[in-house]
């Protein structure tokens, strides 16, 4: 769980009309990944990237691709965004409809030689994802509803992340602890990394600073300090 924090920015706000320039931009400031924001219209409001970016986005860069669905019956479209580069995907727990449907999302990553991660949204019970902690290799906590970029953090979602972090501690220590929404440099970034998170993704925090190659870095910077170290 320790050493640097990565950093994984969100395209969402990045400028589309100049993606290629952004996405190189973003290898030039050392992200560690390319977060992908995935919304289908239904199961959030927001209509954004789909599957044929998803494969544009593999061809020109070999930065991972952490593609979060946000959309609804996530098994549906699964093979496809696997098929099309993704190098971890997220899938919302209450998108899928029992365990076995979890366990299937699971195996199906990991048998196209992906990583498996789960997320829910911040009114529902962290509870439900205590039964797979063991088996997948991120967990992604949200500090936002999903739906926009550029939302103010919601307070309090830190514990999220420290009950997270003590379960990964015993079940799975390997285990990434990813957090998504309202993260900047000032004040977020430290907050949820001191209660163990490892990943931070960063839309506005990265495209809207004024120098979005130093944001990244600065991001990681205090995300890292913040670390617990024992
Ligand atoms: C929200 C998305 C986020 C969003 C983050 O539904 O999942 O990834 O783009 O944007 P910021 O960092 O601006 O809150
Ligand atoms: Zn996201």
């Amino acid at each position: 769980m320790f050493g640097d924090v990565k950093v994984s920015p969100s395209i969402l706000s990045a400028d589309f009309m100049n993606l290629e320039r952004d996405i190189r931009m973003l290898e030039e400031g050392g992200a560690d990944f390319v977060h992908v924001d995935v919304m289908d219209g239904h199961f959030v409001p927001n209509l954004t990237i789909g599957v044929p970016l998803v494969k544009q986005l593999k061809k020109i860069t070999k930065l991972p691709l952490d593609v979060h669905l946000m959309i609804s019956n996530p098994l549906e479209q699964l093979s496809w965004y696997l098929d099309a580069g993704a190098d971890i995907v997220t899938a919302h727990i209450e998108a899928l409809d029992d365990e076995a449907c979890v366990r299937e999302f699971i195996d199906r990553v990991r048998k196209a030689g992906a990583r498996p991660a789960l997320t829910l949204k911040p009114d529902c019970d962290v509870e439900t994802l205590h039964p797979f902690i063991a088996d997948v290799d991120m967990v992604l906590v949200m500090s936002v509803f999903p739906g926009f970029s550029g939302q103010s953090y919601i307070e309090g979602s830190e514990d999220r992340v420290g009950i997270i972090s003590s379960w990964a501690r015993e079940l799975n220590p390997g285990l990434m602890i990813e957090v998504d929404g309202g993260i900047g440099v000032s004040r977020t970034a430290g907050l949820v990394c001191a209660q163990g998170a490892d990943v931070l993704v960063a839309g506005s925090g990265v495209f809207a600073a004024d120098d979005p190659i130093s944001a990244i870095a600065a991001i990681r910077e205090a995300g890292t300090k913040a670390q617990p170290r024992c």
